[in-house]
């Protein structure tokens, strides 16, 4: 078995806070990652932000801020988030960063050059700030863009392009025969027939912008008036992360990634773009890209650009890290789109935690500190079942948290069934080993339910160490 295991999200936009839509990638990518940590792999979790962009000036100078300031003040927000998400990324990547990410992406680049992959072409077309990406007028509504609301730039430049066309063929092979394995099958599917209609070059290169800041974009190798294109900066940062291009130990332990966590937006670029650079530079390709659906708010995907945000800050305050952790990984499939309203969020939150799990802990541990006189022996090394390993491996985290919410319900009814507290009195000894087993199985609940909901896995397993029942854990709201 392999004992590493690398896993990357999306490097974010900071030109705005972050919302539901991206707290939903990174639970998402949090619960992975403790799966496997607890599964006995040495991980390595990379987080970042995606800042040599038009988009982040623009919202820099709405806000009347100096962009570099901007930013520090954004990517803070972001870390904030993450803490109170309790996301533990092992490194946040900044592609502003003149050591950690410029000298690997700059690297790459070489590489791509080398390869005979790169060349120049004069280049006119409309280009979208909001997508960082050319379109073409078929992908407009009334001349706008439809996810932005924005009209495209008209661009006229020379620029230097990236022979994407020449890895079709590769690419398609690799994808059919799951050697790049793409999860969901739907979104292999949909990547298959679009690069199954043969792939166009992409530009790689913008001139160097009038009126952005020292030290934003990164220059061309060789040609200091052009500065990568966003997207062939961004996407290097899995590797440049790793010390690609300059202190390689971590490359060399954690390269190819083990999963690319992405939402279904970005899925051309990091299914197309992204190991297309890599077989020109002849670098090994991810293992797998695993690529979720949207969350929706009254049936529209959350954004900014359509004001139908819900902080996620906000439903932390009120609801506490781990329910609106349990909420996105157990409500929402994580190859669908799925809505979420404040009404469903509450729902879910009273009948599942305050009456469910919260009640179970509250009942089985009230039981061992006034039945038991010592803690109960805990599986501690035990392996994970089979099925629920299982369900990891497939990404189809929402079916490994019914499980452990099948095993709380069972639980549940088992302590109905069969009496403890009754059967404590009229045979203690019966109802003293009973009740070791219930609690035993409260823990077998604990650890499995740890990759999703962390700090009350913790509780309860403190809870049963100390024989002794815990605070309230999801009090009414
Ligand atoms: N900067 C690029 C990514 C570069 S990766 C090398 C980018 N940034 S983004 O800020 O626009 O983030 C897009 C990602 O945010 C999506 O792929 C997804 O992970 C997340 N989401 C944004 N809105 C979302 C929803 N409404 N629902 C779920 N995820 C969403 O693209």
């Amino acid at each position: 078995m392999e004992k590493t295991f690398y896993l990357t999200t999306p490097i974010f936009y900071p030109n705005a806070k972050l919302h539901l839509g991206h707290a939903y990638t990174m639970t998402l990518a949090d619960a992975l990652i403790r799966y496997q940590r607890g599964a006995g792999k040495k991980t390595y979790f990379l987080a970042g932000s995606d800042e040599n962009t038009q988009k982040m000036v623009d919202a820099a100078a709405k806000a009347g801020t100096e962009p570099m300031a901007f930013l520090d003040d954004i990517v803070k927000n972001f870390m904030k988030l993450y803490a109170s998400l309790d996301i533990s990324y092992d490194q946040f990547i900044r592609t502003t960063d003149t050591k950690v990410h410029w000298p690997g992406a700059q690297a790459l680049w070489k590489r791509l050059d080398a390869a005979g992959d790169v060349y120049t072409k004069k280049y006119e077309g409309l280009y979208c700030v909001g997508h960082e990406a050319f379109v073409t007028e078929k992908d407009l509504v009334g001349g706008k863009c439809p996810d932005h609301g924005t009209e495209p730039e008209h661009l006229r430049e020379e620029n230097y392009f990236f022979r994407l066309s020449r890895y079709a063929d590769v690419l398609k092979g690799k994808i059919e025969s799951d050697e790049l394995r793409l999860v969901p099958q739907s979104r292999k599917n949909e990547i298959l027939s679009f690069i199954g209609d043969g792939l166009k070059d992409v530009s790689f290169s913008r001139p160097r912008r009038r009126g952005w800041p020292e030290g934003l974009g990164i220059p061309v190798p060789g040609d200091d008036s052009q500065i990568m294109y966003v997207w062939c900066d961004a996407l290097a940062n899995y590797i440049t992360a790793l010390g690609f291009g300059r202190d390689d130990a971590l490359y060399r332990e954690f390269w190819p990634a083990d999963v690319h966590v992405i939402g279904k937006d970005i899925l051309r670029f990091h299914a197309a773009i992204w190991p297309a650079m890599l077989l020109s530079a002849g670098l090994p390709l991810p293992k797998t890209i695993f690529v979720h659906g949207f969350i929706t708010s009254g049936g529209k995907k959350m954004s900014k650009t359509l004001g139908n945000i819900i902080d996620p800050e906000e439903l932390i305050e009120t609801y506490g890290t781990d329910a609106v952790r349990y909420f996105l990984l157990r409500h929402i499939s994580p190859f669908e789109d799925g809505d979420i309203t404040r009404e469903g969020f509450k729902d879910a939150y009273t009948a599942n935690l305050t009456n469910g799990l919260g009640n179970l802990v509250a009942r089985v541990m009230k039981l061992a500190e006034t039945h038991l006189g010592e803690s109960v022996a805990r599986p501690e090394a035990a392996p994970f079942p089979r099925e629920y390993s299982d369900m990891f491996d497939m990404f189809e985290l929402n079916r490994a948290i019914d499980f452990v919410w099948g095993r709380i319900q069972a639980l549940d009814e088992r302590i109905t069934r069969e009496e403890p507290f009754r059967l404590v009195k009229k045979d203690p000894e019966r109802g003293r080993a009973l009740i070791g087993e219930l609690v035993t199985e409260l823990y077998w609940i604990a650890r499995l339910l740890n990759p999703f909901m962390p700090e009350t896995s913790e509780i309860i397993k403190r809870a049963v160490r100390e024989n002794k029942k815990p605070e309230n854990l999801f009090p009414r709201v």
